[in-house]
């Protein structure tokens, strides 16, 4: 598989001796050099939302390359400022300005920089830490990591972690309880995820979970983060997950679907408030990555989010994602499935033993991976929930997440081989 030259000096995130190298993708495939064709029914990591090698794309980042690539801080470009303003028009309530950085890491770490900046400024210095939840996902940066709450991620860092407070995922009184016990002095911002992503596929929270968040955080003065990395940009068949219980965070960290993957481009939205606030006081935010707002980046986000607009992909995976749900709901009758839920085109199955929720398997048995490694063989590829979402150390869950382009014979496919992956993986460890 390995056709030309060595991996000996790739530092990849697994150790694998043998991968299969891409080289091409089309529409909601991938392709590899051998000719491998795989249907990416993950969006990468639910990044892909428009597909693969749309040609329109290609040519708004040729073009912007060709005018230029890079300039800092003594110039903005013209596409950093169409792109903020698409922004602006798409989030919600008074979510006005933003910030460009280059990963959601950056992103959710900006919003906790800019929280804290606004409570410096506003004559509240003793806030700086942020509440978040056990089994949410920020990122991997120091900052990010201190805010998120996969147990097995955070592990080995520990000793580099801020101490922040994490509470139950959906529990507003432990929110409130929290408060009260550190002191609403030192706390700067409440940070969730709208509909979980990475951690738990696609998993909601009750209707008035958010519109509570909301009252408690207002009551406090304690800012509200909404994480829409996974989320943002139409991927749960509306523009942000938040919007599904109308209420407006303070500050919004997006990423991943900004520009489906076509360049490295993330960005943190903040309320007019918070800006004016920031910049009413200091001239200016110390804060920012060398690659925050480049022109090519920005250019090429802009282009996807036209196309987005312009084939009226949002309500496209509103549509196929009821679609993906009612297909997945089939899997129910399937041994080890205990849950199957969606909201647009994100959504998740959860497999636990007896088909028991509060029945997981054995970490090792390595369930999730034996699902998704036998999807890929049959040419599916489907996303590997991350270990731990029922206590941070068991649950096995996949999620399935196709570019808003998927067709329903892609949609079939993508059930039938799930469908024989599960089928095949309970046959063998006596399920
Ligand atoms: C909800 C959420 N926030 C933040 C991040 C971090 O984004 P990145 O990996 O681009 O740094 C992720 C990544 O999966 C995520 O799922």
């Amino acid at each position: 598989m390995d056709s030309v030259g060595s991996i000996n000096h790739v530092f990849h995130r697994s150790k694998k001796i043998s991968w299969p190298r891409i080289s091409h993708g089309k529409g909601c495939c991938l392709f590899d050099t051998d000719g491998n064709e795989y249907l990416d029914a993950c969006a990468g990591v639910h990044v892909v939302s428009i597909g693969h090698g749309v040609e329109e794309i290609v040519q708004a980042m040729a073009d912007q390359a060709r005018k230029v690539c890079f300039a800092y801080g003594q110039f903005i470009s013209q596409s950093q400022i169409d792109l903020a303003e698409k922004i602006a028009a798409m989030s919600p309530g008074a979510l006005n300005r933003v910030f460009f950085v280059s990963g959601g890491s950056e992103a959710t770490e900006s919003a906790m920089k800019i929280a804290r900046k606004y409570h410096v400024e506003t004559g509240n210095p003793s806030k700086y830490q942020i509440i978040s939840r056990w089994q949410s996902w920020h990122g991997n940066t120091v900052g990010a990591l201190s805010m998120s709450g996969r147990s097995a991620w955070r592990k080995d860092y520990t000793p580099y972690l801020l101490d922040f407070p994490h509470i139950s995922p959906h529990s507003t009184d432990e929110l409130e309880r929290v408060i009260k016990q550190v002191g609403a002095e030192y706390i700067s911002a409440f940070i969730a995820e709208p509909i979980f992503g990475t951690s738990c596929a696609a998993l909601a929270p009750p209707d008035d979970y958010f519109p509570k968040v909301r009252e408690i955080c207002d009551r406090y003065n304690i800012l509200l983060i909404i994480d829409e990395v996974v989320t943002g940009f139409g991927r749960t068949g509306v523009n942000f997950g938040i919007d599904h219980w109308d209420v407006v965070p303070d500050i919004m960290a997006t990423g991943k679907g900004l520009s489906s993957g076509y360049t490295p481009i993330a960005a943190t939205v903040a309320t007019d408030d918070i800006y004016d606030a920031i910049f009413e006081s200091s001239p200016a935010f110390v804060h920012g990555h060398t690659y925050g707002g480049n022109p090519l980046s920005c250019a090429t986000a802009l282009a996807v989010q036209q196309y987005i607009e312009k084939h009226d992909l949002i309500s496209r995976c509103a549509a196929m994602g009821d679609l993906l749900l009612q297909s997945l709901e089939a899997l129910r009758e399937l041994p080890m499935v205990s849950a199957v839920r969606g909201k647009g085109l994100l959504s998740g199955i959860d497999l636990s033993h007896g088909k028991e929720a509060d029945s997981p398997f054995d970490p090792a048995l390595g369930v999730t991976a034996r699902v998704v490694n036998r999807a890929f063989d049959g040419g599916v590829l489907v996303m590997p929930g991350a270990p731990g979402p029922i206590d941070g150390v068991n649950g096995d869950h996949i999620a399935i997440s196709p570019p808003f382009t998927v067709t329903e014979t892609e949609i079939s496919r993508i059930v039938h081989v799930l469908k024989n992956a599960i089928i095949s993986v309970a046959e063998e460890i006596g399920e």
